[in-house]
C-alpha cells in the first residue's frame, strides 16, 4: 500500500505542503502530478475542502451574512439574470423544522446558520411585469435550468470562502425532499423553490473530518471525444480510496460502486424526490 503513506502528512492542516501537492495526494489517495507552479492560496483552500456535519457552539463572526452575500453574488451568473436567492435562517425551531423535513439530516438543525439557496424566476417575473414587457423566456425549462445552476455557482462560491476561513458548512439537497412544505415555510412566492440548504458553522473540535478522495482523473477527464467505457481497474482504486478513506474516519466501509448503486437503484432511495416534477408544477414553474 506505498500510495498512502504520505496522508499523514495530508491529514495535517497545520503543515504548509511544497507546492500543495500533499492536498492533491489526499484527494486522489494517489501521486498525481499536479506542477508546484503556478499555485495559489485560492487552490490550496479548493483542495482542502472537505463537508462538515458537526459543529461547535462558536458563534459566527458578526455580520457574516455580508460576507456570503458578497462571495455569493461574485459567482458567474447566466446573462446577469442573477436568478437566484438565498433565505438565511436562525431561528432554532425553524431550523429544526428544516431538519425534519431534510430528514435524517439533523445536523442541519444544529448549525448556527442554515442557508436556503433558491432558484427564483419570481424577481425576472415581477421585475419584466411592472415594466409592462413580456417575460415568455421563464416559461421554458432553459430558464428553470439557469436559475438553478446560478444558485449552484452563487453556494459553491460561498463554500469555498468558508474554506478559506475555516467555517465548515453542508449541502443538503434533502431539502429537494418535500419542496412543496419547505417552500410554504419560507414563504415563497410561485416559481421560487428551494434547490438545496447549506448548513455554516465552525467545525466541532472533536470531529475532524478529512478531505475524501475522488474518482481518479481519468474516470472523469475525455480528450477530444466522450469514452463511455470506463476503465474497471480505475475503479475498482476508487473503491479501495474511498474504503481507506472510510476506515480512517470510522465510518462503515462501503465501496463507492455499492453506494451508487444505493443511491440510483430504487425509487424509494430518491426520498419523495421522484416527484419533483409533480411539485415544480404546483410551485407555478411552466418548465415547457
Ligand atoms: C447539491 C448537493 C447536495 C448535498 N446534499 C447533502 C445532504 O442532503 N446531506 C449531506 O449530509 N450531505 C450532502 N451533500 C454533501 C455531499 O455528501 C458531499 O459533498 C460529498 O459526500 C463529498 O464530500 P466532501 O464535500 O467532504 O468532499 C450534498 C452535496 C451537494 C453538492
Amino acid at each position: 500500500m506505498e500510495e498512502f503513506e504520505s496522508h499523514d502528512e495530508a491529514r495535517c492542516p497545520e503543515s504548509r505542503p511544497v507546492g500543495g501537492r500533499p492536498r492533491a495526494w489526499a484527494r486522489y489517495r494517489k501521486h498525481i502530478d499536479i506542477p508546484a507552479s503556478p499555485w495559489s492560496e485560492a487552490l490550496d483552500v479548493i483542495l482542502s475542502h472537505r463537508t462538515v456535519r458537526r459543529y461547535s457552539s462558536r458563534a459566527l463572526p458578526a455580520d457574516i451574512l455580508k460576507t456570503i452575500l458578497a462571495a455569493a453574488q461574485s459567482a458567474p451568473t447566466s446573462s446577469n439574470l442573477q436568478a437566484w436567492s438565498v433565505v438565511a435562517v436562525t431561528d432554532p425551531a425553524r431550523k429544526h423544522r428544516f431538519a425534519e423535513l431534510a430528514y435524517p439530516n439533523t445536523h442541519v438543525g444544529e448549525a448556527p446558520l442554515l442557508l436556503m439557496w433558491l432558484a427564483d424566476l419570481a424577481r425576472l417575473r415581477t421585475v419584466t411585469r411592472r415594466n409592462a414587457r413580456p417575460s415568455a423566456g421563464l416559461d421554458y425549462l432553459e430558464t428553470f435550468m439557469v436559475a438553478v445552476i446560478d444558485a449552484a455557482l452563487a453556494a459553491q462560491n460561498v463554500v469555498v470562502m468558508l474554506d478559506s476561513f475555516g467555517i465548515g458548512s453542508c449541502f443538503c439537497g434533502s431539502m429537494r425532499n418535500h419542496p412543496e412544505l419547505v417552500a410554504k415555510e419560507l414563504g415563497l412566492p410561485e416559481e421560487v423553490i428551494c434547490v438545496f440548504g447549506m448548513a455554516v458553522g465552525h467545525p466541532a473540535e472533536e470531529t475532524l473530518t478529512d478531505i475524501k478522495p475522488r474518482l481518479p482523473q481519468e474516470l472523469v477527464l475525455h480528450h477530444e471525444r466522450y469514452d463511455a467505457d470506463p476503465r474497471e481497474d480505475a475503479i475498482a482504486d476508487y473503491n479501495r480510496s474511498l474504503r481507506s478513506f472510510q476506515a480512517e474516519q470510522g465510518m462503515n466501509l462501503v465501496d463507492w460502486t455499492e453506494m451508487v448503486a444505493r443511491r440510483i437503484g430504487t425509487v424509494e432511495a430518491l426520498q419523495q424526490r421522484h416527484l419533483l416534477k409533480q411539485s415544480l408544477a404546483k410551485l407555478g414553474f411552466k418548465n415547457r
